[in-house]
C-alpha cells in the first residue's frame, strides 16, 4: 500500500550544531539553521515567543534552551518548536501536506523514536513519518550498503560500521574530539598569543577554523612540509598572524591532550576499537570503505593523515582506504534525501491512520 503524497516528502537532520531542512529528490538541503531555541520572556505569558537559530541570540531577554546534548535531543519541546520553524518558516510548508523523514542519530535510546512520532503525528499532523540511522543514510549516499562512516560533528565523533544497510550498534564507538572542542582549543590557542577576543567574536574563531586549519601529514617534524604563515584580518582592524596554530587545532583530533580526560579518544583509535569488535571476515569490506562525514571531517589532509594513522596501527597488509567525497558535510540528508524518493520506499512510511492503529511503537516495526 502506498502514501498517496499530495506533495513530495521532507528531510529534516538534526545536529548539535545545525538541523538541516530539505525536499526528498534534492541533492542538498534547502536551509541550515543553528539548533537554538530562544522564548522570548514575554511581560504576562512566559514562553510566549519563541525565536530559533541565530536570531535567538539577538534577544539579550530569551532563555536559550538546549536542544541536544552531545548529539541527542534532550529538550522535545524545543525540538518541536524548531520542526515547525523548519516546515513553516525555511521551507514554507503547511507540515500536514507533506511526509516527513527524520534522521537518527547514532547511540539514540529506543524511547526517542516513539517520541519522534508523537510529535509528528500528534502536533505536526504529517501524513507519513520515517526515521532512519543517520549512519546507514550517509553509506547511501556514497552509493554503498557497507562502510565504515566515521561522523565527525560538533559535539562528537562516532564510528559506526555499516553492514548491508544496518548499523551495527555494538561496535559503534563515540569520542568528544570534534568541531565544538577544536573551536575552543583554537581560542585558548590565540589567548596564548595574546589575542582575546571577546564573546561576541566566537563566530570569528569558528570562521578561522574552517577557512584557514589544516591538518598536517607528520605532525613530528618541525616545521612540517606545507607550513606556512597567514593574516586575518579581524572585523575590529586588528591583523592575527597565523602560523602553527593552523595545524596544532586539528592536531586535537589525532593527539588530543591526555588532561581533558577519558572521552576525548583520538579519531584513530575510535575508528581501531570499533573495528576490533568486528567480525575479522568483514573487516576487509569496511577498513577499504572508511567514509568521512560531518563538518568537521572538512579539514583539509584529513583522509591522508587518518589513512596513515591507521596503516601503522592495524595488522600489515590491511588495505584501508579512507574516502572524503564532496557528499560529505550533508552525508546523512542527502542519504533521507535519495531514499524517501525511492520508488520502492514508498510502501515503507508509517501512515497516519497507521499510527492510531498501533501508536507510537509501529516505529519499531517499520523503521529499521
Ligand atoms: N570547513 C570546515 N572545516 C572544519 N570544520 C568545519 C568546517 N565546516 C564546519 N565545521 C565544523 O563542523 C561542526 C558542525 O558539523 P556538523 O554539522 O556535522 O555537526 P552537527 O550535526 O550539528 O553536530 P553533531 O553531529 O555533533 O550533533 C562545527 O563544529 C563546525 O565548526
Ligand atoms: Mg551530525
Amino acid at each position: 500500500e502506498h502514501l498517496e503524497l499530495s506533495s513530495g516528502p521532507v528531510v529534516i537532520d538534526m545536529g548539535t550544531r545545525s538541523c538541516r531542512v530539505g525536499f526528498s529528490g534534492h541533492h542538498s538541503p534547502s536551509a541550515e539553521v543553528s539548533t537554538l531555541v530562544g522564548y522570548q520572556m514575554g511581560s504576562e505569558e512566559a514562553r510566549s515567543e519563541v525565536v530559533i537559530g541565530e536570531e535567538a541570540l539577538l534577544y539579550p531577554d530569551s532563555e536559550i534552551m538546549d536542544v541536544m546534548h552531545n548529539g541527542l535531543i534532550i529538550n522535545w519541546e524545543a525540538a518541536e518548536s524548531l520542526w515547525k520553524h523548519l516546515l513553516e518558516h525555511e521551507l514554507r510548508v503547511n507540515p500536514e501536506d507533506h511526509p516527513l523523514l527524520l534522521t537518527e542519530p547514532p547511540f539514540s535510546p529506543t524511547c526517542s523514536r516513539e517520541i519522534i512520532a508523537e510529535i509528528a503525528f500528534e502536533v505536526l499532523g504529517t501524513p507519513g513519518l520515517f526515521v532512519a540511522p543517520q549512519s546507514v543514510l550517509s553509506v547511501y549516499t556514497h552509493g554503498k550498503i557497507s562502510a565504515l562512516v566515521l561522523d565527525m560533528g560538533h559535539a562528537a565523533t562516532r564510528a559506526v560500521p555499516v553492514l548491508e544497510g544496518r548499523s551495527i550498534a555494538y561496535s559503534s564507538k563515540q569520542t568528544d574530539v570534534a568541531g565544538r572542542c577544536l573551536t575552543w582549543y583554537l581560542s585558548t590557542l590565540l589567548e596564548d598569543m595574546g589575542h582575546t577576543l571577546s564573546e561576541g567574536m566566537s563566530h570569528v574563531v569558528e570562521d578561522i577554523k574552517r577557512t584557514c586549519c589544516y591538518v598536517t601529514t607528520d605532525f613530528q617534524s618541525l616545521p612540517p612540509p606545507g607550513s606556512h604563515t597567514t593574516d586575518i584580518f579581524l572585523p575590529d582592524g586588528m591583523t592575527l598572524t597565523l602560523s602553527k596554530e593552523l595545524f596544532q587545532c586539528p592536531e586535537v583530533l589525532f593527539n588530543p591532550p591526555p588532561n581533558w580526560g577519558d572521552s576525548f579518544v583520538s579519531i584513530q583509535e575510535t575508528v581501531q576499537k570499533s573495528l576490533a569488535q568486528l567480525p575479522k571476515e568483514i573487516m576487509p569490506t569496511v577498513c577499504a570503505n572508511i567514509l568521512l562525514c560531518g563538518g568537521s571531517s572538512l579539514f583539509k589532509g584529513l583522509e591522508k593523515r587518518l589513512c596513515h594513522e591507521l596503516q601503522s596501527h592495524l595488522p600489515s597488509g590491511t588495505m584501508v582506504e579512507v574516502v572524503g567525497s564532496a557528499l560529505r558535510r550533508h552525508a546523512a540528508w542527502t542519504g533521507g534525501s535519495i531514499l524517501a524518493s525511492l520508488h520502492n520506499f514508498q510502501s515503507c512510511w508509517i501512515r497516519q491512520d497507521e499510527y492510531y492503529e498501533v501508536g507510537p511503537c509501529i516505529v519499531h516495526q517499520k523503521c529499521f
